[in-house]
């Protein structure tokens, strides 16, 4: 097959690391990533050091876009205690709330009656509310946005039986909308005694059985998102990995290779990683931008050689088929055949629409 021309991802579920965090990653190697797995646009969650629950560290991490940025960036403002007037005031430049009820990476986490219902009652209506809500968090969650006509969408959906919920949800009309990420897709934890603590992330790799159910209920599925969450080697080797994995530049390889066994549509594929989650967060489309693919080349997920910063991979050692070859963002090629081309500053600090 010939070289084959795809609408550039979106991947609307990143951990860039920036401001205080810089040893994991930063917005100018996030979005070389970025660039290296076909991604031109990437949405950045609060959960960093300082957490973006206020304009004053809004705009630092703004302005730290602007410096950095290769691909195009929208930030998530966080939920905490006591900032939902200070969140709703930015609704208008954050891609959306971002609440963790359930614990993970990092201290940002809300999950009492009185905060919940500040955020949904006080987050602007038609803006999005994303959720890291795992099992009975999901309900929660749902619930909420039920009852106060807030658009949600659940992050990072692992289990068969979550999935089964929001089919069923969706076919009353519930407003919602969610993810899977590669993660989940292509592992469970069967690979765990293989991967150690580089199979650790939240939620964890789940069963083969839940893994089976993310594939056979994938219609019910919006987007495909990375949940990239680098962390360095020596952070996981301790006696306290934190959780999380890279996979911005692992992704597309995975899902070329899916396409290839015919397991996915190119169709679905698109639909997955760029038509939904630009519809879904409102998105300004970048003009002529797009991808190009070999969908024929074989070749070995590396351990080594990565643009992330912490250089490591959980699929290393996987055979692909199906790799990219450049990508073009505004007329602009801003990477080709391994290397990155665009400048820190060429990519945007992106809002909704
Ligand atoms: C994420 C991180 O490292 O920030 N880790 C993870 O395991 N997914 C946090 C998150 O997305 O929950
Ligand atoms: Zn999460
Ligand atoms: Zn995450
Ligand atoms: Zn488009």
């Amino acid at each position: 097959m010939p070289t084959l021309r795809l609408p550039a991802l979106t991947d609307v579920h990143v951990h860039l690391r920036d401001l205080g965090e810089t040893h994991k990653e930063d917005f100018a190697s996030g979005t070389a990533a970025a660039l290296a797995g076909g991604v031109t646009t990437v949405l950045a969650m609060p959960n960093t050091k300082p957490p973006v629950i206020d304009s004053a560290v809004f705009d630092s991490a703004a302005a730290s876009v602007q410096r950095q940025a290769r691909a195009d960036v929208g930030l998530f403002v966080g939920a905490a205690a006591g900032n939902a007037q200070a969140a709703a005031a930015l609704a208008d430049r954050a891609v959306g709330l971002k609440i963790y009820l359930d614990a993970t990476y990092g201290p940002l986490r809300v999950n009492d009656w009185t905060s919940l219902l500040a955020h949904f009652r006080t987050w602007p209506r038609g803006r999005v509310i994303a959720v890291h809500a795992e099992e009975l968090s999901i309900p929660v969650a749902v619930g909420l946005a039920w009852a106060y006509g807030q658009r949600l969408h659940l992050c990072h959906v692992s289990r068969r039986e979550e999935l089964a919920y929001i089919q069923a949800a969706k076919a009353q009309g519930a407003p919602i909308t969610c993810e899977v990420t590669p993660h989940h897709l292509f592992l469970d934890e069967t690979d765990l005694p293989r991967l150690g603590a580089r199979g650790q992330m939240r939620p964890p790799l789940a069963t083969p059985d839940d893994r089976a159910g993310l594939w056979e209920m994938l219609d019910v599925v919006d987007c495909i998102a990375t949940d990239h969450a680098p962390h360095t080697l020596a952070e996981k080797s301790s006696d306290a990995p934190p959780p999380g994995i890279p996979g911005l530049e692992t992704t597309l390889p995975l899902l070329l290779t899916a396409v290839a066994e015919g397991r996915l549509t190119l169709d679905r594929l698109v639909a997955l990683t760029h038509t939904h989650p630009r519809q879904i967060f409102r998105l300004p489309e970048q003009p002529d931008t797009y991808i190009e693919i070999d969908p024929d080349a074989r070749w070995t997920l590396p351990d080594s050689g990565w643009h992330t910063r912490p250089g490591w991979s959980a699929f290393a050692g996987r055979p692909a088929q199906g790799r990219l070859r450049r990508v073009v963002l505004r007329g602009q090629t801003a990477f080709e055949d391994g290397v990155v081309l665009a400048a820190p500053g060429s990519g945007r600090l992106i809002s909704p629409l």
